[in-house]
Protein backbone atom coordinates (compact mmCIF):
# COMPACT_ATOMS: atom_id res chain seq x y z
CA UNK A 1 0.00 0.00 0.00
CA UNK A 2 1.35 3.53 -0.75
CA UNK A 3 2.24 5.75 1.61
CA UNK A 4 -0.76 8.24 0.24
CA UNK A 5 -3.20 5.45 0.50
CA UNK A 6 -2.63 4.73 4.53
CA UNK A 7 -2.88 8.46 5.05
CA UNK A 8 -6.17 8.79 3.13
CA UNK A 9 -7.44 5.78 5.02
CA UNK A 10 -6.30 7.26 8.31
CA UNK A 11 -8.31 10.04 7.75
CA UNK A 12 -11.47 8.39 6.36
CA UNK A 13 -11.27 5.91 9.89
CA UNK A 14 -11.15 9.76 11.93
CA UNK A 15 -13.84 11.39 10.11
CA UNK A 16 -16.19 8.23 10.04
CA UNK A 17 -18.18 9.13 13.60
CA UNK A 18 -21.03 9.86 11.17
CA UNK A 19 -20.37 6.36 9.42
CA UNK A 20 -20.42 4.35 12.33
CA UNK A 21 -23.70 6.17 13.89
CA UNK A 22 -27.17 5.21 13.43
CA UNK A 23 -29.77 6.72 15.39
CA UNK A 24 -33.28 4.89 14.71
CA UNK A 25 -36.17 6.79 16.44
CA UNK A 26 -39.14 3.83 17.08
CA UNK A 27 -42.56 3.66 16.50
CA UNK A 28 -45.35 1.33 17.07
CA UNK A 29 -45.62 -1.28 14.37
CA UNK A 30 -49.10 0.98 12.90
CA UNK A 31 -45.92 4.07 12.07
CA UNK A 32 -48.69 6.48 14.20
CA UNK A 33 -46.46 8.10 16.47
CA UNK A 34 -48.41 8.71 19.74
CA UNK A 35 -47.55 11.68 21.18
CA UNK A 36 -47.56 11.31 25.80
CA UNK A 37 -51.08 12.66 26.26
CA UNK A 38 -50.80 12.18 29.65
CA UNK A 39 -53.23 9.93 30.33
CA UNK A 40 -50.87 7.82 32.64
CA UNK A 41 -50.46 10.82 34.68
CA UNK A 42 -54.37 11.15 35.21
CA UNK A 43 -54.79 7.81 35.72
CA UNK A 44 -51.87 7.84 38.49
CA UNK A 45 -53.25 10.53 40.53
CA UNK A 46 -56.55 9.48 40.26
CA UNK A 47 -56.09 6.72 41.65
CA UNK A 48 -55.91 5.40 45.70
CA UNK A 49 -53.33 5.49 46.49
CA UNK A 50 -51.74 7.71 43.70
CA UNK A 51 -48.66 7.15 42.01
CA UNK A 52 -46.82 8.84 39.21
CA UNK A 53 -45.32 6.45 36.58
CA UNK A 54 -41.25 6.23 37.28
CA UNK A 55 -40.69 7.72 33.27
CA UNK A 56 -41.26 10.99 34.73
CA UNK A 57 -38.30 11.12 36.71
CA UNK A 58 -36.29 11.70 33.78
CA UNK A 59 -36.73 14.97 31.61
CA UNK A 60 -32.73 16.88 31.55
CA UNK A 61 -32.36 18.20 35.36
CA UNK A 62 -33.26 14.24 36.48
CA UNK A 63 -30.83 12.16 34.20
CA UNK A 64 -28.40 14.76 35.61
CA UNK A 65 -29.14 14.11 39.26
CA UNK A 66 -29.21 10.45 38.65
CA UNK A 67 -25.96 10.87 37.26
CA UNK A 68 -24.99 12.07 40.54
CA UNK A 69 -27.02 9.73 42.69
CA UNK A 70 -24.72 7.14 41.36
CA UNK A 71 -21.75 8.93 42.82
CA UNK A 72 -22.94 8.98 45.93
CA UNK A 73 -21.25 7.70 49.25
CA UNK A 74 -24.21 5.66 50.56
CA UNK A 75 -24.93 4.20 46.83
CA UNK A 76 -23.13 1.57 47.29
CA UNK A 77 -25.06 -0.18 44.30
CA UNK A 78 -22.90 1.68 41.17
CA UNK A 79 -19.44 0.96 42.77
CA UNK A 80 -20.36 -2.55 43.76
CA UNK A 81 -21.62 -3.31 40.43
CA UNK A 82 -18.68 -1.70 38.56
CA UNK A 83 -16.22 -3.57 40.32
CA UNK A 84 -18.07 -6.81 39.56
CA UNK A 85 -17.59 -5.73 35.97
CA UNK A 86 -14.06 -5.07 36.17
CA UNK A 87 -12.94 -8.52 37.85
CA UNK A 88 -15.14 -10.34 34.91
CA UNK A 89 -15.44 -8.72 32.00
CA UNK A 90 -12.92 -10.62 29.99
CA UNK A 91 -14.56 -13.77 31.22
CA UNK A 92 -17.32 -12.96 30.05
CA UNK A 93 -15.65 -11.49 26.76
CA UNK A 94 -13.97 -14.65 26.39
CA UNK A 95 -17.63 -17.02 27.22
CA UNK A 96 -19.81 -15.07 24.61
CA UNK A 97 -17.15 -14.90 22.03
CA UNK A 98 -17.29 -11.89 19.55
CA UNK A 99 -20.59 -10.85 20.11
CA UNK A 100 -23.32 -7.79 19.62
CA UNK A 101 -24.26 -5.92 22.55
CA UNK A 102 -27.36 -4.76 22.97
CA UNK A 103 -27.90 -2.62 26.38
CA UNK A 104 -30.81 -1.68 27.72
CA UNK A 105 -31.57 2.00 29.58
CA UNK A 106 -27.94 3.21 28.50
CA UNK A 107 -27.63 6.44 29.75
CA UNK A 108 -24.24 7.42 30.45
CA UNK A 109 -22.05 4.35 29.35
CA UNK A 110 -19.27 4.33 31.93
CA UNK A 111 -19.69 0.58 32.39
CA UNK A 112 -20.27 -0.23 28.94
CA UNK A 113 -16.84 0.62 28.25
CA UNK A 114 -15.83 -2.03 30.51
CA UNK A 115 -17.60 -4.58 28.52
CA UNK A 116 -16.37 -2.68 25.21
CA UNK A 117 -12.56 -2.62 26.74
CA UNK A 118 -13.09 -6.69 27.27
CA UNK A 119 -13.99 -7.37 23.47
CA UNK A 120 -11.48 -4.93 22.24
CA UNK A 121 -8.91 -6.50 23.87
CA UNK A 122 -9.71 -10.17 22.35
CA UNK A 123 -9.40 -8.03 18.67
CA UNK A 124 -13.40 -9.05 18.61
CA UNK A 125 -15.29 -6.09 16.32
CA UNK A 126 -17.71 -3.85 18.37
CA UNK A 127 -21.14 -3.50 17.47
CA UNK A 128 -23.31 -1.71 20.32
CA UNK A 129 -27.19 -1.27 20.52
CA UNK A 130 -28.10 1.16 23.35
CA UNK A 131 -31.71 1.42 23.74
CA UNK A 132 -32.94 4.23 25.72
CA UNK A 133 -35.97 6.31 25.47
CA UNK A 134 -34.03 9.56 25.75
CA UNK A 135 -32.57 10.11 22.01
CA UNK A 136 -30.70 13.44 22.97
CA UNK A 137 -28.70 11.15 25.86
CA UNK A 138 -28.39 8.23 23.53
CA UNK A 139 -26.69 10.51 20.88
CA UNK A 140 -24.23 12.60 22.97
CA UNK A 141 -23.35 9.56 25.03
CA UNK A 142 -22.98 7.66 21.55
CA UNK A 143 -20.42 10.32 19.90
CA UNK A 144 -18.55 10.12 22.98
CA UNK A 145 -17.83 6.08 22.88
CA UNK A 146 -17.27 6.38 18.98
CA UNK A 147 -14.37 9.08 19.19
CA UNK A 148 -13.15 6.98 21.78
CA UNK A 149 -13.53 3.83 20.16
CA UNK A 150 -12.15 3.77 16.86
CA UNK A 151 -13.68 0.59 15.31
CA UNK A 152 -16.66 0.84 16.98
CA UNK A 153 -20.27 1.04 15.09
CA UNK A 154 -23.36 2.26 17.07
CA UNK A 155 -27.14 1.59 16.48
CA UNK A 156 -28.63 3.56 18.56
CA UNK A 157 -32.39 2.80 19.36
CA UNK A 158 -34.34 5.57 20.75
CA UNK A 159 -37.82 4.06 22.58
CA UNK A 160 -39.09 1.72 24.90
CA UNK A 161 -37.52 -1.25 25.91
CA UNK A 162 -40.72 -3.27 24.46
CA UNK A 163 -40.68 -1.62 21.12
CA UNK A 164 -36.89 -1.99 20.76
CA UNK A 165 -36.84 -5.68 22.18
CA UNK A 166 -39.65 -6.60 19.18
CA UNK A 167 -38.29 -4.77 16.53
CA UNK A 168 -34.33 -6.05 17.31
CA UNK A 169 -33.22 -7.64 13.86
CA UNK A 170 -30.68 -10.76 13.98
CA UNK A 171 -27.11 -9.89 14.34
CA UNK A 172 -24.60 -10.12 11.97
CA UNK A 173 -22.00 -11.28 14.41
CA UNK A 174 -21.27 -14.81 15.99
CA UNK A 175 -23.17 -13.75 18.90
CA UNK A 176 -25.34 -11.32 20.89
CA UNK A 177 -25.71 -10.55 24.08
CA UNK A 178 -28.29 -8.31 25.72
CA UNK A 179 -27.48 -6.34 29.00
CA UNK A 180 -29.71 -4.66 31.85
CA UNK A 181 -27.67 -3.82 34.53
CA UNK A 182 -27.90 -1.15 37.46
CA UNK A 183 -30.89 -3.49 38.59
CA UNK A 184 -33.29 -1.23 36.25
CA UNK A 185 -35.24 -4.80 36.60
CA UNK A 186 -36.08 -4.24 40.75
CA UNK A 187 -38.11 -1.11 39.51
CA UNK A 188 -40.49 -3.48 37.78
CA UNK A 189 -43.52 -4.94 39.78
CA UNK A 190 -43.40 -8.51 39.66
CA UNK A 191 -46.15 -8.77 37.28
CA UNK A 192 -44.18 -6.06 34.33
CA UNK A 193 -40.97 -8.50 35.55
CA UNK A 194 -42.31 -11.49 34.24
CA UNK A 195 -43.56 -9.81 31.26
CA UNK A 196 -40.30 -7.91 30.69
CA UNK A 197 -38.59 -11.32 30.69
CA UNK A 198 -40.60 -13.17 28.00
CA UNK A 199 -40.03 -10.10 25.67
CA UNK A 200 -35.66 -10.89 26.58
CA UNK A 201 -36.56 -14.74 25.65
CA UNK A 202 -38.57 -13.80 21.95
CA UNK A 203 -35.84 -10.98 21.09
CA UNK A 204 -32.66 -13.35 21.45
CA UNK A 205 -32.12 -16.47 19.06
CA UNK A 206 -30.99 -20.49 21.22
CA UNK A 207 -27.64 -19.78 22.31
CA UNK A 208 -27.65 -15.93 22.87
CA UNK A 209 -26.72 -14.22 26.10
CA UNK A 210 -28.89 -12.12 28.48
CA UNK A 211 -26.29 -10.18 31.18
CA UNK A 212 -28.44 -9.14 33.99
CA UNK A 213 -27.57 -6.86 37.05
CA UNK A 214 -29.57 -7.03 40.43
CA UNK A 215 -29.13 -5.57 43.35
CA UNK A 216 -30.00 -8.32 46.74
CA UNK A 217 -31.31 -8.58 49.83
CA UNK A 218 -28.97 -6.86 52.32
CA UNK A 219 -29.85 -5.01 55.79
CA UNK A 220 -32.03 -2.01 56.47
CA UNK A 221 -29.51 0.07 57.47
CA UNK A 222 -27.54 -0.41 54.44
CA UNK A 223 -30.59 -0.06 52.08
CA UNK A 224 -32.30 2.76 53.81
CA UNK A 225 -29.77 5.44 53.22
CA UNK A 226 -28.89 4.50 49.58
CA UNK A 227 -32.53 6.30 49.14
CA UNK A 228 -32.06 8.87 51.43
CA UNK A 229 -28.61 10.47 51.07
CA UNK A 230 -27.56 13.55 53.59
CA UNK A 231 -26.87 15.59 50.76
CA UNK A 232 -30.37 15.59 49.68
CA UNK A 233 -29.63 14.52 46.16
CA UNK A 234 -32.22 11.87 45.76
CA UNK A 235 -34.66 13.91 47.74
CA UNK A 236 -33.97 16.05 44.58
CA UNK A 237 -34.47 13.52 42.48
CA UNK A 238 -37.49 12.03 43.65
CA UNK A 239 -39.16 16.14 43.70
CA UNK A 240 -38.28 16.73 40.38
CA UNK A 241 -40.60 14.53 38.65
CA UNK A 242 -43.20 17.46 40.36
CA UNK A 243 -41.19 20.40 38.57
CA UNK A 244 -41.04 17.92 35.41
CA UNK A 245 -45.00 17.73 35.44
CA UNK A 246 -45.47 21.35 36.18
CA UNK A 247 -43.73 21.94 32.78
CA UNK A 248 -45.12 19.09 31.09
CA UNK A 249 -48.26 19.48 31.48
CA UNK A 250 -48.47 23.24 32.69
CA UNK A 251 -49.16 22.01 36.39
CA UNK A 252 -48.64 24.43 39.89
CA UNK A 253 -47.02 21.55 42.26
CA UNK A 254 -45.18 23.57 45.07
CA UNK A 255 -41.93 21.63 45.33
CA UNK A 256 -41.46 22.88 49.02
CA UNK A 257 -44.98 21.54 49.76
CA UNK A 258 -44.16 17.89 49.62
CA UNK A 259 -41.19 15.87 50.87
CA UNK A 260 -39.11 12.64 49.95
CA UNK A 261 -39.70 9.34 51.71
CA UNK A 262 -38.38 6.38 50.98
CA UNK A 263 -37.98 3.15 53.34
CA UNK A 264 -37.77 -0.34 52.66
CA UNK A 265 -40.82 -2.71 52.88
CA UNK A 266 -39.37 -6.27 54.84
CA UNK A 267 -42.21 -8.01 53.76
CA UNK A 268 -41.60 -7.21 50.11
CA UNK A 269 -38.45 -6.87 49.87
CA UNK A 270 -38.50 -3.47 48.27
CA UNK A 271 -37.42 0.13 48.80
CA UNK A 272 -40.49 1.97 48.39
CA UNK A 273 -40.44 5.69 46.98
CA UNK A 274 -43.00 8.48 47.85
CA UNK A 275 -43.68 11.90 47.81
CA UNK A 276 -45.40 13.17 50.56
CA UNK A 277 -48.04 15.52 50.74
CA UNK A 278 -47.24 18.72 53.93
CA UNK A 279 -50.41 20.11 54.42
CA UNK A 280 -53.89 19.58 52.86
CA UNK A 281 -54.04 21.27 48.98
CA UNK A 282 -55.10 21.15 45.89
CA UNK A 283 -52.79 20.86 42.54
CA UNK A 284 -54.09 21.63 38.90
CA UNK A 285 -52.69 20.05 35.68
CA UNK A 286 -54.46 22.78 32.92
CA UNK A 287 -52.55 20.95 30.20
CA UNK A 288 -54.64 17.98 31.27
CA UNK A 289 -57.70 19.30 32.59
CA UNK A 290 -56.99 17.93 35.64
CA UNK A 291 -57.60 19.13 39.39
CA UNK A 292 -56.08 16.62 42.33
CA UNK A 293 -56.28 17.44 46.08
CA UNK A 294 -54.29 16.26 48.84
CA UNK A 295 -54.88 15.69 52.21
CA UNK A 296 -52.01 16.29 54.78
CA UNK A 297 -49.38 13.47 54.81
CA UNK A 298 -50.97 12.14 51.57
CA UNK A 299 -48.46 10.18 49.57
CA UNK A 300 -47.41 9.55 46.04
CA UNK A 301 -45.72 6.35 45.26
CA UNK A 302 -43.31 7.53 42.74
CA UNK A 303 -40.78 4.54 42.59
CA UNK A 304 -40.31 0.71 43.95
CA UNK A 305 -36.96 -1.04 43.76
CA UNK A 306 -36.97 -5.04 44.56
CA UNK A 307 -34.17 -6.37 46.29
CA UNK A 308 -33.47 -9.87 44.95
CA UNK A 309 -32.72 -13.40 46.18
CA UNK A 310 -30.04 -14.90 44.36
CA UNK A 311 -31.52 -18.67 44.86
CA UNK A 312 -35.38 -17.32 43.52
CA UNK A 313 -33.98 -15.06 40.45
CA UNK A 314 -32.30 -18.03 39.11
CA UNK A 315 -34.93 -20.33 39.74
CA UNK A 316 -37.48 -17.38 37.84
CA UNK A 317 -34.87 -17.05 34.98
CA UNK A 318 -34.10 -20.57 34.53
CA UNK A 319 -37.91 -20.87 34.26
CA UNK A 320 -37.92 -18.58 31.52
CA UNK A 321 -35.09 -20.35 29.16
CA UNK A 322 -32.42 -18.30 30.21
CA UNK A 323 -30.48 -20.10 32.13
CA UNK A 324 -27.64 -18.67 34.62
CA UNK A 325 -24.29 -19.79 33.31
CA UNK A 326 -22.32 -17.84 35.76
CA UNK A 327 -23.35 -15.75 38.96
CA UNK A 328 -20.81 -13.22 40.32
CA UNK A 329 -20.90 -11.22 43.24
CA UNK A 330 -18.97 -8.98 45.41
CA UNK A 331 -17.08 -10.03 48.87
CA UNK A 332 -20.26 -8.83 50.54
CA UNK A 333 -22.31 -9.77 48.57
CA UNK A 334 -24.52 -7.03 47.90
CA UNK A 335 -24.74 -6.92 44.64
CA UNK A 336 -25.30 -9.87 41.47
CA UNK A 337 -24.11 -10.13 38.10
CA UNK A 338 -25.67 -13.13 36.27
CA UNK A 339 -24.60 -14.48 32.88
CA UNK A 340 -27.79 -16.12 31.27
CA UNK A 341 -27.88 -18.24 27.79
CA UNK A 342 -31.36 -18.93 25.73
CA UNK A 343 -32.02 -22.59 25.73
CA UNK A 344 -33.86 -23.94 23.34
N1 LIG B 1 -32.30 0.99 39.52
C1 LIG B 1 -31.99 1.94 40.57
C2 LIG B 1 -32.35 1.32 41.91
O1 LIG B 1 -33.37 0.73 42.04
C3 LIG B 1 -32.75 3.20 40.34
C4 LIG B 1 -32.64 4.21 41.45
C5 LIG B 1 -31.61 4.44 42.27
C6 LIG B 1 -33.60 5.14 41.80
N2 LIG B 1 -31.89 5.48 43.14
C7 LIG B 1 -33.07 5.90 42.86
C8 LIG B 1 -34.83 5.39 41.33
C9 LIG B 1 -33.80 6.91 43.45
C10 LIG B 1 -35.56 6.40 41.92
C11 LIG B 1 -35.04 7.13 42.96
O2 LIG B 1 -31.61 1.44 42.85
Amino acid sequence: MSISKVASTKVTLENSVEQRLQVQHLVAANRVVVPNTGNDVIKGLTQTPKTIPACYFYDDQGSELFEQICELPEYYLTRTETAILQEYAGEIAQITGACELVELGSGSSTKTRILLDAYQELDYPLRYLPIDVSAGILESSARQLLADYPSLQVHALAGTYELALAQLVPTQLPNRMIAFIGSTLGNLQPQECDLFLSQITNALQVGEYFLLGIDLQKPKNILEPAYNDRQGVTAAFNLNMLAHLNQRFEGNFDTAQFEHWAFYNETANQIEMHLRSLRSQTVELKALNVTVNFSPGETILTEISRKFDLETIQQQLTAQGLTPLHVWTDPQQWVGLLLCQLQN
